[in-house]
């Protein structure tokens, strides 16, 4: 447990703590539902908030795109099931969605207090019985269960579903290329040869890598060589 009775915060690299729980479609035991896939998480504090409505049309457009990769996605707020199913009525009805992936219920925050989604930083931004927000945390999970990404937002802002797509593309191609990605890449754009990676191997496996500086090389890596092919 952390100073404030909460368990230590998970980092990258930590395995996604496992949970049963309910969801809009049906029991799970996380780590059997992420099997050998990817997995994105994302959270809400509460259904039928707007800026939450928003993004969960938006990841049910883009999930054929996160499906592509072999990524499964999976929502939680922090609500009933039965509640989860009226809002989604609402975000297909405003978002013009057919929202499929399960939502889970987290009425008790006991998934949302494992994953440490809950805000500290804002004491008065808690909800009407005084529990702490937010509860709006993204995690991208592998399928060896370790947690490659953690992004936490706050109410006010809307997250960006492309930027989770492009984090995926960047962490699915990086494992498969021994390349990492520079600022603002997209798929196509030119990647960077991974540090561990020495010149001579680099020549073999990059052919037209550039040292920029020693410790900077690039290389052309075209789109069909990446995840979003
Ligand atoms: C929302 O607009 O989605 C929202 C509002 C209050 C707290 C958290 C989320």
């Amino acid at each position: 447990m952390g100073s404030v009775g909460r368990p230590e915060p998970l980092r990258l690299g930590s395995i996604a703590p496992n949970f049963d729980a309910e969801t809009t479609n049906g029991p799970i035991n996380f780590h059997e539902f992420i099997g050998d896939k990817w997995v994105v998480l994302f959270s809400h504090p509460e259904d039928y908030t707007p800026v939450c409505t928003t993004e969960l049309g938006a990841f049910a457009k883009l999930e054929p795109e996160f499906a592509r990769r072999g990524v499964k996605l999976i929502g939680l707020s922090a609500n009933t099931i039965e509640s989860h199913g009226g809002w989604i009525k609402d975000i297909n009805e405003i978002s013009g969605s057919d929202l499929k992936f399960p939502i889970i219920g987290d009425k008790q925050r006991q998934v949302a207090l494992a994953y440490d989604m809950l805000d500290q930083q804002d004491a008065t931004n808690v909800d009407s019985k005084g529990i702490a927000f937010t509860i709006r945390s993204v995690f991208v999970i592998d399928p060896k269960k370790t947690i490659r990404t953690i992004l936490s937002y706050p109410a006010s802002t809307g997250r960006n579903t492309a930027e989770v797509l492009r984090i995926v593309d960047s962490l699915q191609t990086g494992d498969k290329h021994k390349v990492t990605t520079p600022i603002n890449w997209v798929p196509g754009d030119d990647v960077i040869v991974h540090p561990s990676v020495k010149n001579e191997q680099a020549k073999e496996l990059f052919p037209d890598f550039k040292i920029i500086k020693p410790y900077l090389r690039t290389t052309p890596l075209p789109k069909d060589k990446t995840s979003a092919a």
